[in-house]
């Protein structure tokens, strides 16, 4: 029996050996609510600092609130988890017209042209669904244990636009995970820190989460796979088309539906938000539930006591459903209660999908914009090498057994 187990652990170690894995794994800490972000730890410079970013499927760039040798950090968010990032003069000596600049150029609409004054600064502004952020792109020293240092591209971000009614940021800038050649995934694989350009997610809706970066397994069994499709801006599955309770909406409106972890929320074109508000209050219109503003959501529901979790009301609410069309037939994306409601500290539950009109950028997108609150609980797989996307349900919350299942090679 024990020359068999030392069989078993040496084929193991030989299995672990021969094949080992090129994926970086990051533990997410954060939640849909309060906190509003998932975010994972970098170490950066040094000696290595470590910085809360906001895992973001929705765009190409990371960037830190940076404390600039010029600018200073007056557009500075006032108080980041870490103090502000301070790059040397010399970490910020990026040639305008060099690779890694046309690479953020690229993949950030909008960069005016490069200075001729100025042509060691790569500036850039970038815009996002709330607010936008400005900065001069750095390169410094990215440590992540078991590989090789490298010198990596981000943003040193000293200005900063949010709306007034922004929350208190709970993050250190954003980890800009869109398939650009500046995101950061590609980057990666150019510094061969990792082999393919692959992403995973897991956000628990208890709060953590995890995030894998390369070529890690995905779950073998029971995921739902569809052509990524090439056009867009953003990681998209095909047209979807919302069910509420297994019924169409009206006229079977169809939209681009978008993956997008950065997004707290999901976002619904005007035309399906306003059906599904009227058919949530048609199913609830007899029962306890009374109607009221939230703090975050400007549609909530109070009880006869104070909600502790989702699941203390989901059973009033009916499941949403995506129908997804891609180029190679249609597949489905059920949104139970617990993936459209969230519940606010003072005990209300709110709807947790928001009218794309109400916010200027979004109402221009015309997008389901699927955000972090609706991708709960799912094991999401964004495979920029085979252009496929990926979902599965996972217990996220299971972060270290969930390695043992995705990591092993067996
Ligand atoms: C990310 O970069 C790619 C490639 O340059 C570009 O097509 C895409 O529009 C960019 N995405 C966003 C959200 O800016
Ligand atoms: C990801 O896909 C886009 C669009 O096809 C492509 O331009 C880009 O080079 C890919 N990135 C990597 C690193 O493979």
């Amino acid at each position: 029996m024990a020359a068999m187990w030392s069989l078993i652990i040496s084929l193991l170690f030989l299995l672990l050996t021969i094949a080992p894995s090129s994926s970086i794994k990051f533990l997410l800490e954060g939640n849909v609510y309060p906190v509003g972000h998932f975010y994972a730890t970098l170490n950066i410079g040094e000696p290595a600092k470590p910085y809360f970013l906001d895992v973001d499927t929705g765009s190409n760039l990371t960037w830190l609130e940076c404390n600039h040798p010029v600018h200073g950090c007056k557009g500075c968010h006032p108080r980041p988890p870490h103090p502000y990032y301070k790059p040397a003069a010399d970490k910020l000596k990026v040639q305008c017209g060099g690779p890694l600049c046309a690479a953020v150029r690229r993949d950030v609409p909008g960069i005016p042209e490069c200075s001729r004054k100025d042509p060691h600064r790569c500036h850039y502004e970038i815009k996002y669904v709330t607010g936008k952020s400005e900065g001069d792109l750095a390169t410094d020293i990215i440590s992540v244990i078991g590989k090789d240092k490298k010198n990596i591209a981000f943003g040193c971000g000293y200005n900063q636009e949010e709306p007034a009614d922004a929350p208190p940021s709970s993050v250190d800038g954003i980890l800009g995970l869109g398939r650009g050649k500046a995101g950061f995934a590609a980057q990666l694989k150019g510094l061969k820190m990792i082999t393919e350009n692959v992403i995973g997610h897991c956000l628990s809706s208890k709060g953590k989460g995890v995030l894998y970066v390369g070529d890690f397994n995905p779950p073998s069994r029971g995921v739902t796979w569809v052509p990524m499709r090439e056009s867009l801006f953003y990681y998209s599955p095909g047209l979807a088309e919302l069910f509420i309770d297994k019924q169409p909406i009206r006229g079977n409106p169809t939209f681009e539906a978008v993956f997008d972890s950065g997004t707290t929320y999901t976002f619904v074109p005007a035309q399906i938000y306003n059906e599904l508000v009227s058919k949530v209050r048609g199913t609830l219109s007899e029962s306890s539930l009374v109607e009221v503003k939230g703090r975050a959501l400007p549609l909530c529901w109070k009880g006869k006591r104070p909600f502790r979790s989702v699941n203390d009301v989901k059973n009033q609410f009916k499941a949403l459903s995506l129908k997804i069309t891609h180029a190679s037939g249609t597949s489905n994306l059920d949104i139970p209660p617990q993936n459209y409601l969230v519940v606010e500290e003072d005990g209300k539950t709110c709807l947790a999908i928001r009218d794309a009109s109400s916010d200027p950028v979004m109402k221009e997108l015309n997008f389901i914009l699927i955000g972090a609150v609706t991708m709960q609980d799912l094991f999401v797989i964004y495979n920029n090498e085979s252009k496929q996307l990926g979902w599965v349900r996972a217990q996220c919350d299971k972060a270290q057994e969930l390695e043992s299942v995705i990591d092993s090679r067996l």
